[in-house]
């Protein structure tokens, strides 16, 4: 079976663009593929951030994932698994200066950082994170990283470093990471539809997938259907979005019903919207569902996820090892 690794930083919340654009194909990817899926909080740490938030979110994503059906022994906490830091250092050595500078994520980052701040603090760890990024995915040797087109680029790094390294040691030691481009529909922002729906972009522009279902219908009330400036004959984005998300909820029938509607002129918004607001209910009810089942038991369901992050770490400390031997540093007595 082939080996697939993907990360999720611990933002706080999952919303339904993170559900429908990652977590469902994660979800889904376990029935065929020997799946590592992290929650990677040491990349959460490029940013500013609070110590007692940072554990708390790993958690929450945690408990997220499991609820959205993760498996447990499928899941662990990149901090969990020092190895990726140490793995990083030994790839940084090989990773060229000049690649690095021409991350656009780095820049968009600190391009973020500096509009709310012009002094903004901007670590190298910031800067190095893709570097981290490669170590998080060849540690385990991933044939596959599911991912979306933001991080094309960062791919494209991790091969050519995996390459670097084995030409440097003159050994087929790495695989090379192939992206894994599902076709997931990609959901925009209920209140500026111009845009991918995003947390940093601030509470009106996303959809958590637990919060409470009040919340959930009044956000989809207030999504932003006509925007004005669509060209004549052309679906305005808010209302495609719309579209969008019936669809990813599987309710193929509503959607056909209301297309139709719609291509005759007959559509009515507020009925799209309700449609809408009842699927996402829908689903959004059996998550929490089951959230709630694993909150009964939180000590039981941490110590799983320590469990689970020590027996892949022991993936990650074989890896070590061989690059250890490999690049000329001593083996650690055991
Ligand atoms: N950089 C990714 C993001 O911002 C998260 C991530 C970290 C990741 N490590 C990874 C994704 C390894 C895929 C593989 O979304």
């Amino acid at each position: 079976m082939k080996n697939i690794l993907s990360g999720i930083q611990p933002t706080g919340d999952l919303h339904i663009g993170n559900y429908f654009g990652a977590v469902q194909n994660w979800v889904r990817l376990q029935e065929e593929y020997n799946c590592f899926y992290g929650v990677v909080d040491y990349h959460s740490m490029t940013m500013p951030y609070k110590a007692d938030q940072l554990r708390e979110n790993t958690w929450k994503m945690v408990f997220y994932l499991l609820a959205c059906g993760i498996k447990p022994e499928n899941l662990f906490v990149q901090s969990l698994v020092p190895e990726h830091a140490e793995l990083a250092w030994v790839l940084s050595c090989l990773t060229p200066y000049g690649e690095l500078s021409r991350m656009t994520q780095f820049k968009d980052k600190t391009d973020q950082l500096k509009e709310t701040d012009k002094e903004a603090f901007v670590s190298a760890g910031l800067f190095s994170y893709p570097v981290l990024q490669a170590a998080d995915i060849l540690i385990y040797h991933a044939d596959y990283v599911p991912v979306g087109k933001d991080q094309e680029q960062h791919l494209e790094l991790s091969r050519n470093i995996a390459q670097r390294f084995n030409f440097q040691f003159d050994k087929e030691y790495f695989r090379h990471p192939e992206p894994l481009f599902t076709e997931t529909p990609k959901i925009l922002s209920p209140a500026d539809p111009s845009k991918k729906m995003s947390k940093s972009l601030g509470e009106k522009h996303y959809i958590n997938l637990f919060g409470d279902e009040d919340r959930v219908r009044k956000q989809v009330k207030s999504a932003v259907t006509d925007t004005g400036d669509t060209p004549a004959g052309t679906m305005s984005p808010g209302v495609e979005n719309l579209f969008e998300i019936l669809r990813a909820c599987g309710q193929l029938d509503a959607y056909t019903a209301l297309m139709t509607d719609y291509k005759a002129g007959a559509l009515r918004y507020s009925n799209l919207k309700e449609t809408v607001a009842d699927a996402l209910a829908a689903l959004t009810s059996a998550f929490r569902e089951r959230l709630h089942t694993l909150h009964a038991d939180k000590r039981a369901v941490k110590a799983q996820i320590q469990d689970s992050s020590a027996v892949i770490r022991k993936r990650a400390q074989q890896t070590l090892k061989e690059v250890r031997e490999i690049t000329g540093l001593l083996s650690m007595k055991v």
